[in-house]
């Protein structure tokens, strides 16, 4: 069976983005994948974190993973500083990547902006322990929102450049699955910029944790144009809305996007039944929508961050059975490489 690997940062305030673009995903892949979901809390630390605030959002993250439905027993689901050869197989991995691949990163740049040279050296790495997670585990395939497309490359190009490098076949080439139709959700203020947890303004984004009158209100005030929404002739062969609509509408795009993903819907069904639509009606189905799907999953998780010792104990578990695939690659691994191990 193939093998897919996922994570995500438990940097808090997860949102409507990391639920439609890798979360949900996670759920309908547990069917047809052997899956391992990790909350990479060393991917968290490549920015400060407050030492209780870590802990507690880890907490969060796995309550989101269940809440959502992923299933502990038939997945593996832990956090990443648990199992020790994530950060061995990295240190590998920082000597296989080239400083010019990581240089090219735009989440780096983004992330570092004006202030690279004070930004932490695990920030510029951060690539290749992403790759040292997927490859620990000779995962096939990587469910991720847009964004993470490029790091999925380089991930691509590490596991080549050391099958090369030691004339091994080790390393499988992985591919990005990048599903839905809100792979890239976007700030509910600002249809061009992504939506983020970063974002100063809570208007922005829709936490998963929101209760239902915070949600109606932030899609309320969610930017808009004056124009109603279009039929389906709008939409391109593919079936997705063509580039430059887009670019004319980011707003609208973006709230059909959501509309659909959350519907399990395709944008030609959703146009089909709100073509002329003024938005000020087609934000109220959504409101209801949105509250309807989410607020089960809200509740659950505040639910189960109310119990950290289950929770704790799920992750524990998970790690013990992570530990035990990646633990034999990473012998490998070093043999490979050449350490001696008397
Ligand atoms: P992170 O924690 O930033 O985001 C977690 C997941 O949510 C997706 N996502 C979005 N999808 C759609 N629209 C958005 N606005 C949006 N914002 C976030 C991300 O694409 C991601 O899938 N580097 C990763 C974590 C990671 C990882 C891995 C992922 C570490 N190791 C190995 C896969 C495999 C990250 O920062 O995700």
């Amino acid at each position: 069976m193939n093998r897919i690997f996922s994570g995500v940062q438990p940097t808090g305030g997860l949102h409507l983005g990391n639920y439609l673009g890798a979360i949900r995903n996670f759920v309908t892949l547990q069917d047809s994948y052997h899956c391992i979901y990790c909350v990479v809390d060393l991917h968290a630390v490549t920015t400060w974190q407050d030492p209780a605030a870590l802990k507690a959002n880890t907490r969060e993250v796995t309550a989101a993973y269940l809440a959502a439905g992923v299933d502990p027993e038939r997945c593996i689901i832990f956090n990443q500083s648990q199992v020790g050869e994530h950060a061995e197989l990295a240190w590998i991995f920082n000597c296989v990547a080239r400083m010019g691949w990581l240089n090219r990163m735009t989440q780096f740049k983004e992330k570092a902006g004006k202030h690279r040279e004070n930004a932490s050296v695990g920030l510029f790495a951060y690539p290749n322990l992403m790759a040292a997670d997927i490859l620990l585990y000779k995962a096939t395939h990587v469910p991720v929102g847009d964004d993470q497309k490029q790091h999925l490359e380089l991930t691509r190009d590490i596991a080549q450049k050391f099958n090369n490098d030691f004339g091994v076949d080790f390393f499988p080439i992985c591919e990005p699955l990048i599903l839905g139709s809100a792979t890239r959700v976007m700030s509910l203020r600002d249809g061009k910029s992504k939506m983020s947890k970063s974002d100063p303004s809570d208007y922005s984004r829709i936490a998963m944790t929101d209760e239902a009158d915070a949600i109606a209100q932030k899609i309320r005030k969610a930017k808009t144009d004056p124009d109603p929404l279009p039929g389906p002739e709008a939409l391109g062969p593919d079936g997705e809305v063509p580039e430059d609509a887009r670019g004319a509408r980011p707003e609208a795009c973006n709230l059909l996007g959501i509309y659909a993903a959350l519907a399990e819907r395709s944008l030609a069904e959703v146009l089909g039944e709100q073509e002329g639509a003024q938005f000020s009606r087609f934000k109220e189905d959504l409101t209801e929508l949105a509250v309807a799907k989410l607020g089960p999953i809200g509740a659950e998780m505040k639910r189960l961050m109310a119990e950290p010792d289950h929770v704790d104990a799920i992750l524990r578990r998970g790690a013990e059975r992570a530990h035990a695939i990646a633990h034999p690659i990473l012998d490998e691994v070093h043999e490979i490489v050449g350490f001696l191990r008397p």
